[in-house]
């Protein structure tokens, strides 16, 4: 639910237009559906965390290392994140997914970092409003079922004079990528519940977040964001 109501019908007839817009033509999937596809994946998460960092450390580093205060990781996974941030940055992650935090569980209990991970749907978040600094995700606005709703929560969540730090990827600005990843969606979204070939910045201007800042990387598929809350 979002920190204010904002408005007039008019208003939130735009935002349902908008919503609609990002989510058209692509497969419905449900909590259910994703809980259960990262069941299955998360020692191969776990397993190749090191892959992971590897590809997308820098992105991380640049725009996570200078999160500060309470920082939230909405859909944390394994945790990756929890090691780019600030030093003095307090991390909480949540995920929906129970294997996947059993993972991140073994995996930050190493770290120096005070850290509390949750089970909980990014979609309806179980904090207060304005309780975090900062608010991060990354690669997860592909998997949400419904991205807008989770974004909004992030929003909610965030102080008012707080950032919202997102790293996404999508479809690539290289015409032959694009294309193969149009072409592969539905069997990449079958087997990952993963839109990969989602348009980041026009998922994010479908919510009520307000983008200050974005640029990409690697052929266009990454992208970085920097918002306020709405
Ligand atoms: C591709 S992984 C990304 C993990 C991590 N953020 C990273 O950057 O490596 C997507 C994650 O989103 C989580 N997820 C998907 N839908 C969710 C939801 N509605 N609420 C919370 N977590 C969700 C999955 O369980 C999974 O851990």
């Amino acid at each position: 639910m979002a920190k204010t109501d904002g408005g007039d019908d008019e208003a939130s007839t735009v935002a349902d237009t908008k919503r609609a817009s990002v989510l058209a033509g692509q497969q419905p999937h449900t909590i259910a559906d994703v809980k259960e596809t990262y069941r299955e994946q998360a020692t191969t998460m776990a397993r190749m965390d090191w892959l992971n960092r590897a590809f997308s450390g820098r992105y991380r580093r640049a725009l996570f290392g200078d999160a500060t205060g309470r920082v939230l990781d909405v859909a944390c996974g394994v945790g990756t994140n929890a090691q780019y941030l600030g030093h003095d940055a307090e991390y909480v992650g949540i995920d929906i997914s129970g294997a996947v935090l059993t993972a991140a569980r073994q995996r930050l209990d190493d770290t120096p970092r005070e850290t509390t991970l949750y089970e909980m749907d990014a979609q309806e978040l179980d904090f207060p409003d304005d309780s975090f600094d900062t608010v991060i995700s990354s690669l997860s606005t592909c998997t949400f079922p419904d991205p807008v709703a989770a974004l909004s929560e992030m929003g909610r969540v965030c102080a008012p004079d707080g950032r919202i730090l997102l790293l996404e990827h999508g479809r690539s600005s290289v015409g032959p990528i694009a294309w193969l990843q149009d072409w592969r969606a539905d069997a990449h979204f079958e087997k990952h519940n993963c839109r990969w070939n989602q348009e980041p910045l026009a998922v994010v201007a479908a919510s009520p977040l307000r983008i200050s800042e974005s640029s990409s990387a690697f052929l266009g598929m990454i992208t970085a964001i920097e918002a306020c809350p709405g």
